[in-house]
């Protein structure tokens, strides 16, 4: 009999443009206030990239050191999957832009398109693969350049997004450490809650999608703000009790972020101490899928994942989507 293997993350990296733009920048060009953002939100500044930066410019620089990270060559990677709503194009796909860009020539690629839960969707199908064996080693990347899809006149959504990528290297790890347990959801009669309607097949772009704004990112926030709250709370409890495993056992909870309030009252609900809870919003803004590989890699960095940590990973957003991976370090 095959003896049995866990998937662990075994190296993650980072990226993330130069340009900080703060809330007192957006107020020159927008009615927002530096005050409510900070206070309905908690971000206080974003990175935004310049204009001739596409998805897999910020992707590259990740992957590469989460291959440093991990000490694996890029021509050991078996599959290579990109979590995005902001590919450089519909086509090809950008994990096989960031294949060749890296030289991963054993490499399968693919993009996943589950918004801001598309990292844990994405380690959640890599450790399928290493699991049954048909991968070793797998790249998962989430990259977003959410502000070439944004309406910067639109003060509901133009001052909560921000442009980054994060990205991890999965592997065999020994048993009873890695992914303990994942879970995966969808709702798509939320899906009109936060979507990008024109530039598809339903709406192809035209002179019509340009003039009636089509091609922005559509946000019903508060609708999506209640959805958050209750289901950090839900899917983390689920899992929990999945693994036989309490809210005391946490460690670290790393969830998507998207609003301070939202990850605040979450971990009120759930009675976790905030110091146990990461959250990095006021730097970053929402990165949708790149919120929660570029948060793991900061909590790697600042050693406030150890070995042994129990980790407990959150993603909801459009789709709507959320899932939750628990990770023995
Ligand atoms: O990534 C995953 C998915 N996304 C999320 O999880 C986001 C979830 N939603 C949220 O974080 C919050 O709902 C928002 C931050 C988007 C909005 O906060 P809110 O407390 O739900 O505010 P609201 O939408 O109820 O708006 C309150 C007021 C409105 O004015 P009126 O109608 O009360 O006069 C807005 O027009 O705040 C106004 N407002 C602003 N004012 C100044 C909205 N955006 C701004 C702004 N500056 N940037």
């Amino acid at each position: 009999m095959q003896e049995h293997i866990s998937t662990g993350i075994i190296g993650t990296g980072s990226f993330l443009p130069d340009r900080v733009v703060t809330n007192f920048h957006l107020e020159e060009t927008v009615d927002a206030s530096d005050d409510w953002i900070r206070h309905r939100t908690g971000i206080v500044q974003r990175r935004i990239a310049d204009i001739n930066t596409a998805a897999s410019d910020l992707a590259i620089p990740a992957a590469e050191k989460a291959l440093r990270s991990a000490g694996i060559k890029a021509d050991q990677i078996d599959l290579i999957i990109v979590a995005t709503i902001t590919p450089d194009m519909f086509f090809p796909a950008t994990a096989c832009v960031v294949q060749n860009s890296i030289g991963a020539k054993n490499a399968a690629a693919f993009d996943i398109s589950a918004a801001c839960t598309g990292f844990v969707y994405g380690i959640t199908v890599a450790d399928q693969f290493i699991k049954s064996r048909a991968c070793k080693y797998i790249l998962v990347i989430g990259v977003e350049v959410l502000s070439k899809i944004l309406d910067w006149s639109d003060r509901n959504t133009c001052v909560l997004f921000g442009d980054g990528a994060g990205a991890a290297v999965l592997g065999p790890v020994r048993k009873q450490k890695g992914i303990l347990h994942s879970k995966l959801r969808s709702d798509g009669s939320g899906g009109e809650l936060l979507m990008l309607p024109g530039g598809g097949s339903r709406i192809p772009p035209s002179n019509y999608s340009i003039e009636n704004k089509l091609h922005y990112l559509k946000m019903s926030g508060s609708d999506i703000f209640k959805f958050a709250t209750k289901i950090i709370e839900e899917a983390t409890l689920e899992a929990l009790e999945h693994c036989d495993l309490k809210v005391d056992n946490i460690d670290l909870l790393i969830p998507h972020q998207a609003n301070s309030r939202i990850i605040n009252s979450a971990a009120k609900r759930l009675k976790l101490p905030l110091e146990k809870v990461w959250m990095n919003i006021s730097k970053y803004g929402n990165m949708s899928a790149a919120s929660i590989p570029v948060a793991l890699d900061e909590a790697l960095a600042e050693r406030k994942i150890k070995d042994d940590s129990l980790v407990l990973l959150v993603g909801f957003g459009g789709g709507l989507t959320w899932g939750v991976t628990v990770i023995q370090w």
